[in-house]
């Protein structure tokens, strides 16, 4: 599953339109969907008014609740040439959906991986049980 979801992130990378940064980021999701497990991808995609700009990571997860509905994520894949680590705004958006032992692999161009628990890496999270 683990390899599958980084052949896709490194697959998704390709597509990325990142014109104005040229860093291209490639990203998998592995999440379970109506009883069955899922990999789902997604690239950045800039936009000329930099504000606009959507990650990888949020790309893959808005493609698959739009193809599938209800999600909960167990891995995220994240490809670019150094191995970056998702930003503060697709921690959020994962933490939303990941189930509690939710996994980062974070994979650069030569293919050496960086692996992490969400919960590590976006301690103490606001959560939707903070609004009652
Ligand atoms: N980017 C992502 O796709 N994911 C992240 O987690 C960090 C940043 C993109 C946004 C922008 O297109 C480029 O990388 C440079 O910030």
């Amino acid at each position: 599953m683990i390899e599958e979801a980084i052949a896709l992130a490194v697959e998704s990378k390709a597509n990325a339109y990142c014109k104005y940064s040229k860093y291209a980021v490639g990203a998998a999701i592995g999440f379970q969907a109506k009883g069955e497990i899922h990999i789902v991808g997604g690239c950045n995609v800039e936009n000329i008014s930099f504000g606009l700009c959507q990650c990888a990571e949020r790309s893959a997860i808005c493609t698959a609740i739009a193809l599938f509905g209800k999600i909960e994520i167990d891995l995220v894949i994240v490809a670019t040439k150094d191995g970056g680590t998702p930003c503060g705004a697709c921690r959020q958006v994962i933490s939303e959906f990941a189930s509690s032992d939710c996994k980062i692999v974070c994979v650069d161009e030569s293919g050496t991986q960086k692996e992490f628990k969400l919960a590590s890496i976006f301690p103490d999270s606001f959560h939707s049980n903070q609004l009652g």
